[in-house]
């Protein structure tokens, strides 16, 4: 896919997800093929007056990889100003976040509240590419409209492309939606038909597997998806989008050894990157997250809340993933099956392969509660 000049590799796109898409996770999920990785949402006026919170938040990616950094406000010159400093750290794309449902930022009448002002929205991309050299591109994410009465998803990403928005992202939800029920396919459908061929459009909501992938791009004809709750826990998922994206069969589910190698990858890029007071909190996330769905995940989740020491919570997740090493290699002493019911697609689609092996059962220890999400836009 093509945005503007820039060319990006075959596969899925990272959404911007608040508190969520910080450094190590988006490295995380780089590594394993997601074709480009978006900062959370930061905000233009706190950036530009130079907010600590905001500034630390922009990360280039490591390694020379592209990254879009999304910034969000209404006053031209300001976002003009905070696409710059983008920029300036090294992001490939600028995308302006016109989606995000929040009161926090709809009262400040940015994010989706910009859905209901599509001349004021026009003017920000204007200020924004005018300002920041023509090589990077200015792409817009925003929801099929403010409410079921004012659905205009397609009329607003038209008025955006033509003062310059080189892609757009849509997320098939109203602002009064919010994440209730399901994605909507058919507006971002009408946005893909709206606009020139040459703008590619995202696909973005719900999906959290390679069905639910393909169901997106067969149902909307876009160009590209973009998954944010799908990978939390779940960064197998761009390797197995990236594969058919080029045509080639989906490599599957991970092996527990690569889930444990992955989740050291992210403990250890916390432990370089997150701020130092984050630090408990951040490693506690990744045990959750990746013990998700596996056999005494719900009991290593207890055990990392009683303690706030690094490395104790460190050797938390070690024993953890050698203990159900021991079951894939016979240790009467581990347990009898790597997972729990399944709750989460990878622990899914790792059991139904297991079942289908037939070397293995599946045996429930404990309902599995979804992660908690501040869903913030
Ligand atoms: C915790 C959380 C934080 C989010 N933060 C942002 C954000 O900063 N910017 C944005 O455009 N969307 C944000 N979103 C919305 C997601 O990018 C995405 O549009 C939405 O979650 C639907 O996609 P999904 O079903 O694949 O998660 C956030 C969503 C969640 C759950």
């Amino acid at each position: 896919m093509r945005i503007g000049s820039l060319q990006i590799a075959p596969g899925a796109l990272l959404a911007p997800m608040e508190a969520v898409t910080d450094l190590p996770f988006r490295t995380v999920c780089e590594e394993l093929g997601a074709a480009l990785t978006f900062t959370e949402f930061l905000s233009a006026e706190a950036l530009t007056r130079g907010a600590r919170k905001a500034v630390d938040r922009m990360w280039p990616s490591l390694d020379g990889r592209r990254f879009a950094v999304q910034i969000f406000g209404r006053e031209p010159g300001v976002l003009a100003r905070a696409a710059d400093m983008a920029v300036e750290i090294g992001a490939s794309v600028v995308d302006i976040n016109m989606g995000c449902p929040a009161k926090k930022v709809t009262a400040g009448m940015c994010g989706s509240a910009l859905m209901r002002e599509p001349e004021l929205a026009a003017a920000l991309v204007d200020a924004v590419r005018r300002t920041v050299p023509a090589a990077i591109p200015v792409t817009v994410k925003h929801r099929t409209g403010w409410d079921e009465a004012s659905v205009n998803a397609t009329e607003f990403a038209r008025r955006l492309v033509d003062v310059g928005a080189a892609m757009i992202t849509v997320h098939g939800r109203t602002r009064a939606q919010g994440f209730s029920g399901q994605a909507q396919l058919a507006p971002i459908a009408a946005v893909r038909a709206g606009l020139p061929a040459e703008i590619p459009v995202v696909g973005n909501g719900d999906v959290k597997d390679v069905v639910g992938y393909q169901r997106m791009k067969s149902a909307t004809a876009c160009d590209a998806v973009m998954i944010g709750r799908g990978a939390m826990g779940n960064p197998w998922i761009f390797r197995s989008l990236a594969a058919l994206a080029r045509g080639q069969p989906d490599p599957g589910p991970p092996t527990l050894s690569e889930r444990h190698r992955v989740w050291r990858r992210h403990a250890d890029l916390c432990l370089i990157y997150a701020h130092e007071k984050m630090r408990v909190h951040e490693l506690r996330k990744t045990l959750a997250w990746y013990s998700r769905g596996l056999w005494g995940g719900s009991q290593l989740r207890q055990n990392s809340g009683g303690t706030n020491d690094v490395a104790a919570l460190l050797d938390l997740g070690e024993a953890f993933f050698s203990h159900l090493a021991g079951s894939e290699q016979g240790d009467p002493d581990a347990p009898a099956s790597l997972f729990t019911t399944p709750a989460d697609p990878v622990a899914k689609s790792i059991a139904r392969n297991v079942r289908r092996g037939g070397s293995d059962q599946v045996e429930a220890e404990e309902p599995v509660a979804p992660a908690s999400m501040a869903a913030a836009s």
